[in-house]
This record gives C-alpha cells, structure tokens and sequence, in this order.
C-alpha cells in the first residue's frame, strides 16, 4: 500500500444486523473502496456489550469497547457509525461525537424524525457531517439522489412505498388471498416482521422516513404528531379484491407533495393506485421511491428497503463521502436550512380521490341515498360496484369518488354511516392518481 494514503479512522456503534454487515463489508470491499476514494477507510474501534458475538463477528477484542463513550472519548477517531437505534441513546451519542468534533453517520430514522432539527443544528454549528442514507430506503441511494443528483430541482412530489414488512404484507393479501392477521404472521415467520410488529404495520417506520425525505425536498421537520400516519391494521382482503377489479393495487404509501404558493402536505396511509403504474408492480419486500422533480419529470429508485447488507452499503457510501474529501474538509451541507416550504397542510385541507366500501342492506333507495349525501357536499362517483344480492340481505356497495377535500368526504362519510340501511361503519381508502 502507498505510504501516504491517508486514513480514516472509524468508530462503530453497534453490531447488529446492519453493524456486524457493515464490519464485514468494510473488510470485503477494502481494497475498491480505497481506489475509489483515495482513503483507506478502517475500524479502529467497536462498541457492543455482547463480547461473545462481536468474538463470533470477528471483531478483534483489542478494537471492542463495551460503551459508546468508549468511542466519542476517542480523539484519534474522524468519523461514528451509529447503528444502535433506539432515540435516547443514540441522541446522546450522537450529539457527543458532534461536540467532540467527529463526524457521524447514522440510520437512524426514529431518531432523525424526532430530533432530526436540533442534530442538524448541532453539526452545522460544528461544522460536521451527520450523514443517514441508510436512514429511508435501505440500500437504495434516495438520500444522495435528492441531495445531489437532483439538486437543481424543486421537488413536486414523493410517492414511497418504504417499509418492506408491510409491502410483503400488502403482497400476500394481493396475491395468496390472506387477510391481514394471516399475512402479518407469514411476515414473523419468514423473518420480514419484528415480534413487536407496531412500529412498521402502524405505519410509524414509514412515517419516520416520510419525515426525513420532507426534510430534504422542503427543508423543515413535519412534528411527529403532525404527520398523518395510518397504517394496515384493519384492512380487509375484500377491499383489495374490489379495488383489484376497478384496476388498482393497495399499497402503503408516504407522500409528499408541494403547491407552488407553498404549502406542503407529508402524510402516510394505505392508498389505491392504478395497476398499470410502474409502483403497483413493487412486490414483497422491495422499495421504491418516486420522485418528481421539476426540471427531470419523474424518476423511479427501486431496490431492497432493509437488510444487513443493503443497509451496508448506505452505510459504505457515506463513509466514501467524507473519504473522498479526507483529510480536507469539505463545507458540511446539513438539512433544515433550505425551507423551501413552510406550512404544512392540515389533513383537511388535501384533496384526494376516494374508495369507498359500504355495507348495506339491499332494499330500495339505499344507493339513492348514499348518492344525495354525496352529491350535497359536491363529490361526485366515478364508478360503482354492487354484487348480485338478493332483497334483504347486506351486501357490500363499493364506490369510487372524484377528487373531493377530505373534510367534505369526512363529513359525507359520517353522514352515510348513519343511513340506517347502512349495516357497518362505512371503510374509506384514498386513491392517488399520480396526476
Ligand atoms: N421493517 C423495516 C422495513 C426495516 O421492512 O422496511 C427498515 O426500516
């Protein structure tokens, strides 16, 4: 090796899944990286409790520290790699090292949705990168796209579907037939779902990486609690069967979208999509974001959203950032300054398209009915399906609906539920048309 390549020295925090893949891929890919980026990139030291399994990752003991003060007490190290998760550690860590001087890469998404402003503020006051491709997306490089490829472009919108156990979900409800409860424990079984599945099938993960690409497209923090987060619990098999035969597809989606005179909408939900579009065919696991951008048109980032080494390689490409650049220091480019968008809408001000299942009794006047209320608050029906039901019996009355403001379809819907030949509370999808 040459003399005189410098060295970055790397602190890890945490040998999980992604921690024990990106140790292991620092080593396999070594050699390419340090031709890539003119800098030998090297673990000087590891943070993990679990001395036996940093052994069996093959983590020399002489590297390992059991605590990650271990790490930002350091002051031979440049860069920490945060991989321990969770929000109130991981915070500490992360705005020690910031303080300390080191660089920080995380993937951190919880945390970045949650604290992502004060952390920003902290590194730019230290003039450090915090780095966090492997936040969204896992190994897709979303993060860098929108940061540099389509820098010169206003984004007009996000489309992602980015939690993967909930798209494996969606898929086996789609395509086996399973309902909801059946699909979920398919995902514990084949390891695409966390025992303690709230996080992703409420729709939160989701929520949290629909938080961080609004930080970059818009330059400001959705407060959590402000973020519209819906998630799969309570769908029906019966309502993708029906949407399937109006020719769409069900999907978790996070979406994020400016108007021009600058109100932003981020919200997260199951949302119908047309079969024919390119993110209906994103199945099982996979991710993929949809990016407009004003100047490109659209622009589609596809692959695997989670994963040891999936998440890796994010991990790796920043690493390369700021060893392309070492020992130089390039001017750290941190989120939140931009704010290109300020007021975030309220749900009620969004327009939407919609589904709507209703399950009534088959008598005379009932599609009438539910045809006035809609027609008093000016949403008008695209298209109707009824099964063959005989006199008497309930039967499912599945509409779809013309763009109309959620608070109009709100009312409408509560105003419906309570026709009395209107047998179970009515079940609402939004529908986006990509238009
Ligand atoms: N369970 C998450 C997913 C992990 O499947 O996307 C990554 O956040």
């Amino acid at each position: 090796m040459n003399v005189t390549t410098p060295i970055l020295r790397v602190g890890l925090a945490g040998l999980g899944t992604v921690g024990a893949s990106v140790w292991q891929r620092l080593a396999s890919q070594k050699d390419l990286l340090r031709q890539r980026t003119g800098t030998e990139i090297r673990v000087d030291q590891v943070a993990e409790r679990r001395a036996e399994h940093a052994r069996k990752c093959g983590v020399p003991e002489k590297l390992l520290v059991p605590d990650w003060r271990g790490l930002t007490d350091n002051p031979e190290l440049d860069v920490i790699v945060e991989l321990i998760g969770g929000t109130t550690v991981a915070f500490e860590l992360i705005s020690t090292a910031l303080q300390k001087g080191k660089h920080v890469i995380t993937a951190n998404k919880a945390l970045l949705a949650e604290r992502g402003a004060e952390l920003f503020q902290l590194a730019t006051k230290h003039q450090r990168h915090l780095l966090f491709e492997a936040s969204v997306g896992g190994g897709i490089p979303i993060i860098r796209a929108l940061r540099e490829g389509l820098v010169a472009n206003r984004i007009v919108s996000i489309h992602g579907i980015i939690n993967g156990t909930c798209n494996y979900i969606l898929t086996r409800m789609n395509e086996a037939g399973l309902e909801f409860g059946d699909a979920l424990a398919e995902a514990k079984r084949e390891g695409y779902a966390e025992a303690d599945d709230r996080l992703d099938v409420d729709g939160h993960d989701t929520a949290h990486k629909a938080a961080v690409l609004a930080a970059l497209a818009y330059g400001f923090w959705v407060p959590p609690d402000k973020l519209y987060t819906e998630g799969l619990r309570g769908l029906e098999k019966q309502d993708i069967c029906y949407a399937r035969k109006l020719g769409y597809g069900l999907k978790l989606l996070a979406i994020i979208k400016a108007d021009p005179d600058g109100a932003a909408e981020v919200r997260v939900h199951p949302t119908l999509i047309p079969q024919s579009h390119v993110l209906a065919s994103v199945s099982g696991v996979f991710n993929a974001v949809l990016v407009r951008g004003d100047v490109v048109g659209d622009t589609l980032y596809y692959g695997r959203g989670a994963g040891g080494d999936p998440t890796a390689s994010a991990v790796l490409s920043d690493l390369a950032q700021i060893a392309s650049h070492f020992p130089q220091e390039q001017k750290a480019r941190n989120v939140g300054h931009e704010a290109l968008h300020s007021r975030l809408k309220t749900m009620d001000e969004i327009v939407s398209r919609y589904y709507l299942r209703l399950m009534v009794e088959d008598k005379p006047g009932v599609l009438a009915d539910v045809a006035r209320v809609l027609a008093s608050r000016q949403i008008g029906i695209s298209s109707v399906i009824q099964p063959e039901a005989h006199a008497g019996e309930t039967t499912p009355l599945v509409l779809m609906l013309h763009d109309a403001p959620e608070s109009q379809f709100q009312a409408a819907v509560q105003e419906i539920a309570k026709i009395g030949a209107v047998k179970a509370p009515p079940v609402g999808l939004r529908v986006e048309d990509f238009n």
